[in-house]
């Protein structure tokens, strides 16, 4: 499918989503909202795809937030769907059975920081800055941002850079817990590169398993997740992949899960 404001391209399995709109420093409008509900859904569908990557065209933002001109313009009805829709597209992105890694480019700030947030993983350059700064122009985060802060960065505080509406540095952002890794810019590709090929070297099983578990059982009270944790580790007992990793350790050579 053709999009107007994404890029995809392809790389040994790996898919790179670009939002595309750099003049706009990439921000989120409804028309680049619905194609990157495609642009999932089309990742949805295709077994080949192993891991994703997403990230911002240009030098300066990974996403600036939501499209600030179409917002102004909301009433309370289109609003409320407006962030309904948004936090669809984003929850189905957390859902995926893939790792999907947000390569942080620049800017992340509101439903920048937000997509980000709904990736599985944030690789950020040095020069990235996230916040949530939507109190600032009167409003709040709409596509899950007072929901994934605080589960990420802990209440005290996501509540503090929600309500201030601050900037945070990527060497705050790391130490806070909301992004795994700091690089310099030139790096960034590289840095994600190499650690989707750690990540895709494991059991694919294994590995959505693992996404399925935290993503699900984070919403559980602890008995239902760790029953849910159980019944994943029955189902991996019953594959090949686990077949094979045993074996290999066993025989003291490298897994090839993705044989057969
Ligand atoms: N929505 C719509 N347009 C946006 C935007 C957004 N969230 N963020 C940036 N843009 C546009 C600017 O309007 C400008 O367009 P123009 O050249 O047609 O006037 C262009 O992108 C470049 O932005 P500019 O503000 O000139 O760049 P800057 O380097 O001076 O500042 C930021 C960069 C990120 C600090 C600034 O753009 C900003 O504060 N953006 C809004 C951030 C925000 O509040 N996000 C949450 C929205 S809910």
């Amino acid at each position: 499918m053709n999009f107007e404001n994404l890029k995809i391209t392809d790389s040994g399995g790996i898919r790179t989503i670009t939002i595309n709109r750099p003049e706009k420093l990439n921000a989120l409008n409804v028309a680049t909202i619905a194609e990157l509900s495609s642009a999932i859904s089309e990742v949805e569908a295709d077994d080949g795809i192993e891991a994703l990557v997403i990230t911002g065209a240009g030098e300066k933002a990974f996403v600036a937030g939501a499209d600030i001109s179409e917002l102004s313009t909301l009433g309370p009805v289109e609003a409320k769907e407006f962030a309904l829709r948004g936090q669809e597209v984003f929850r189905r992105l957390e859902r995926l059975a893939i790792p999907v890694i947000a390569a942080v480019n620049g800017y992340a700030l509101g439903g920048g920081c937000e997509l980000s947030m709904a990736c599985h993983i944030r690789v950020a350059s040095s020069k990235a800055v996230f916040g949530q700064p939507e109190v600032k122009l009167g409003l709040i985060p709409g596509y899950g941002g007072t929901q994934r802060l605080p589960r990420l960065v802990g209440r005290g505080r996501a509540v503090e850079m929600l309500l201030t509406g601050r900037n945070v540095t990527a060497e705050e952002a790391q130490r806070i817990g909301l992004v795994n890794a700091v690089c310099e810019p030139d790096e960034l590709e590289v840095v994600v590169t190499e650690l989707l090929v750690s990540i895709l070297a494991n059991g694919p099983l294994a590995v959505s398993h693992c996404l399925e578990a935290v993503n699900s059982g984070l919403e559980m009270c602890l008995d239902d997740a760790s029953l849910l944790e159980a019944t994943l580790f029955g189902v991996g007992a019953a594959s090949d992949q686990m077949r094979e990793g045993t074996t290999a350790f066993l025989e003291r050579r490298k897994p090839d899960f993705r044989k057969g």
